[in-house]
Parts: structure tokens; sequence; C-alpha cells
């Protein structure tokens, strides 16, 4: 039933329609609200405000509950595959068997890249951080497929979100390659979309790649876990840039960009670092210390999240996978014991539980990137191969949306009011 919110302001009482959605919390709908009062709302960092209408991924951040078109992540993670995920983020049903091969054997041919793409990469110094290079190249794709720019034509679009979740992969083993100083690999369209990235990325052309599959199901998991996460930052920036009426790969450079920031796609790398840094377990009273500090900047990173305010149900498959790739490359690493003991550490610790702060993805992520061999650089790299299939998802949403008009917040503004100019010669 709607009901309605009532505002009092200068004297006026406005109405304004209260929205429910299929689940989650309802929103006030304040769209009238400026022609009506002549005021705007102040919600710096959208701590309380829904930028738009979605029906892809749902998140309950105080039970810990992740949803993709409904299903629940631990599921999808445990059954399902990332192209499969892909195909239900993108279309909004799980595939039935002939959609699914369909839709693999799409997204297979368009692994490659134009050839030229890969002169791209010899602009950028060796030691380029792989992010700038992935800003860089996937902007740039736009310069290579002109046919699948118009966002007005439904086919168009299409073709550049296949393009891109496939093509991604690509590009990030080639910005790894070229860091690494060794050729390029194609891509070999007989393996998975994980096993062909690992072949990719660690394979070379003197020798065979056997691709192992707790490793490449492991990458999997990884992928899907990151497919996508409601309106985040990168998919907030995705949709704001695509807003304007910019074509998928531009957009798709800006969600890039806006991945790296250590506070979003760069905590795993950040968490691995703090990991590694306290070194073994006797550190963690002084790290967590440090964390509580006000006066010290430090925050224990892989911990807290905007809107989970329980466990990330991410970081739980994370810790399992964590087990599996271990067990799997026989690995006996003292940073997982440090992460393990640091989570329970923080977990019972007043501070910590009063604020609400659980660990989220990015805690166990690094640890298991940098086992399989992933040098830290690269991990928001895989973040930003993950994502963009939430990103295609959620901009083709907004593209499709007939109501769609450009993304234009307001401010309020505190800078000086009117004055006059006073030339150079009298200042
Ligand atoms: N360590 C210590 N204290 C923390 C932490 C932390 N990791 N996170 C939040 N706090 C404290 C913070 O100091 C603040 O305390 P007070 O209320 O006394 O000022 C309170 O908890 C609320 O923090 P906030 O910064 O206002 O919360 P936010 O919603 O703006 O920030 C966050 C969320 C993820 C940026 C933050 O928790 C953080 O910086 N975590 C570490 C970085 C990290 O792991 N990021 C990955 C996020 S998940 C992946 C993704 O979605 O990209």
């Amino acid at each position: 039933m709607m009901s309605n919110a009532t505002l009092s302001i200068g004297g006026t009482n406005v109405e304004m329609p209260v929205l429910s959605g299929s689940i989650g919390p309802d929103v006030v709908d304040i769209r009238k609200l400026y022609a009506q009062t002549g005021a705007f709302t102040f919600d710096p960092g959208f701590m309380s405000t829904a930028s738009c209408e979605s029906s892809i991924t749902y998140i309950d951040g105080d039970e810990g509950v992740l949803l993709h078109r409904g299903y629940p992540i631990g599921q999808l993670a445990e059954q399902s595959s990332f192209l499969e995920v892909c195909y239900l983020l993108l279309n909004g049903d799980l595939p039935r068997q002939d959609e699914y091969a369909n839709f693999t054997r799409t997204i297979t041919r368009h692994t490659m890249v134009h050839e030229q793409l890969s002169t791209f990469y010899r602009g950028f110094r060796r030691d380029a951080h792989p992010m700038a290079v992935m800003c860089g190249v996937v902007g740039a794709l736009s310069a290579f497929y002109h046919d699948s720019t118009d966002i007005a034509d439904p086919e168009q679009r299409r073709i550049a979100s296949h393009r891109l979740i496939a093509k991604m992969p690509t590009i990030a083993a080639m910005a790894y390659k070229y860091s690494v100083g060794q050729p390029f690999i194609y891509p070999d369209n007989r393996l998975s979309y994980s096993g062909n990235f690992l072949k990719m990325t660690f394979g070379v052309p003197a020798e065979e790649y056997e691709v192992n599959p707790a490793i490449e199901r492991a990458m999997d998991r990884i992928f899907i876990l990151h497919a996508d996460h409601e309106q985040n930052a990168s998919t907030s920036t995705v949709r704001l840039a695509g807003s304007s009426g910019a074509n998928p790969f531009a957009c798709i450079a800006a969600g890039i960009a806006c991945l790296w920031g250590p506070a979003h796609g760069g905590a795993n790398e950040a968490a691995l670092n703090m990991l590694r840094e306290i070194g073994r377990p006797e550190r963690i009273p002084e790290y967590l210390a440090r964390a509580k500090d006000k006066n010290d900047p430090f925050r224990l990173m892989g911990f807290g999240h905007r809107v989970y305010k329980n466990y990330d149900p991410r970081a739980t498959v994370m810790q399992q996978t964590l087990r599996e790739v271990f067990e799997a490359l026989k690995i006996n690493d003292p940073v997982f014991e440090v992460a393990l003991q640091l989570e329970e550490m923080a977990l019972n610790d007043p501070y910590f539980i009063e604020k609400k702060l659980f660990p989220n993805v990015d805690f166990y992520s690094g640890v298991i990137l940098s086992a399989v061999g992933f040098p830290t650089e690269m991990f928001t790299v895989l973040f930003a191969l993950a994502r963009t299939v939430g990103w295609v998802a959620q901009w083709n949403e907004m593209i499709s949306d007939p109501a769609q008009k450009i993304g234009r917040p307001r401010q309020l503004y505190t800078g000086p009011t009117q004055r006059d100019y006073v030339p150079l010669n009298q200042r």
C-alpha cells in the first residue's frame, strides 16, 4: 500500500510518496521537493539516498544477505559458475541449458582483442600499475569497436556487453604479461572462462600449461563473489558516466578508475600488505590498538563496510576457498594463521562489536590471490575483471529505462557570495 511522508518546511507541509520495493527499506520519493519548496536534500556519501531503482542485486547489510536476482550468493558460489552468474545478472533469470550453451559460445567467441590493441600496451612503462594500464586500455576499446557504441541500439548494447565480459580476462592477463616482460598469450577457447584466464596469465609459449582444477574453481568462485554489489562507488560511477550517454567502454573505464581506490577495490591489496606486515600472531594486539586509536589513521583493512553491519556473506565463502587453495597447493603460510586469529580477536573486541565491523570480501581474497601467484598489484585488476558484468548489467538496466535522466546532483554552496572583479594592478 502506498503511503505518504509529510515534511514541514518554512511553515508549509509537503506530502511525498513513500515507495516500497519487493524487499528492503521503503524510500521517500523527494523528486518534487525542490519544485514544491525550493529546498534540496543534503546527503554527502549517499548515506540515506537510493540513487536509482534496480532489480539486479539486493543486500541486507544488517542480516549479511546478498542476493543476485533473488539467488543467495552462497548458493551461487557453491553451485553455479561465473558465466552462469553473468547470464543471470544480465538477463534476470538462470539460463536453460541451450541458453547457457549459446551464451558461453558467444562469450568465448569474443575473447580475442583487436591485434592493434597489443601495441597500445607498449606506450606504458613496464612498471606501470596494471590498474593504470586497465583504465587506459579499456577506455581505448571504444576506439576499436565503433560498431558497438551506439547506446540507443539494444543490439549494439548487447554486443558491447558481451565484448566487455569476454575481453576483460584477455586485457587483464596482457596487463600482467606486459609488467613481467613475457609475451602475450592468446586466449584458448577450449578452456573455461577462468581456466583461460589462468593460462593467459601464467602460461608461457615455451611450455604446455596445465590448468589446476582446484585453482580454476577457486578463481571462478572469486569472480562470482565480485560479480556485482548493488550501487557501490564504482557502479554508481558507471551509472553516472553512462547517464550522459557516454559509450559503454568509456563508462567501464570510469568504473575501473573508481574501483582502484583503497577504500573500494584496492582494499584486498591493502589487507594482504597489512597481514604480511603483522607477520605473526603475537603482533596482532599492537595493530588492533592502532586501529582503535582515534589519533592514528590506521584502519584494519578488510574490515568494515558501508552496508554490511554483519559478517559479509562473501567473506564466509572466501575463507572456505582459502582453505581449499592452500590444500590444493600444499601451502603453509603464516599469513593465514595471522588472518584467522586477527579475525577472531577483532570479532571479540568491544570496539569492533560496537561499531559492527566484520571481515569483508577483501579480508581473505588477497591471501588467496597471492597463493595462486598473483602479485598484489593485480588484485584490483581481478576485481575489475569480475565486476565488469555487474557494471554492464547495471548500465544496461539504466539505459533501457525510458525514465532515465542525466545524473546531476546539487550542492550546499558555502563559498563567497557575489563580489566584483578587481583588476590585477589594483590588488
Ligand atoms: N578499522 C578501524 N576502525 C574502523 C574501520 C576499520 N577497518 N572501519 C570503520 N571504522 C570505524 C571508523 O573509524 C568510524 O569510527 P567513529 O564512528 O568512531 O568515527 C566507524 O567505524 C564508521 O566508519 P566510517 O568510515 O564512517 O564508515 P563508512 O561506511 O564510511 O566506511 C569503509 C566503510 C569500508 C570505507 C571502512 O569500514 C573502511 O575504511 N574499511 C577498511 C577498508 C576496506 O576494507 N574496504 C573494503 C570495503 S569492501 C569492498 C568493496 O566494496 O569495495
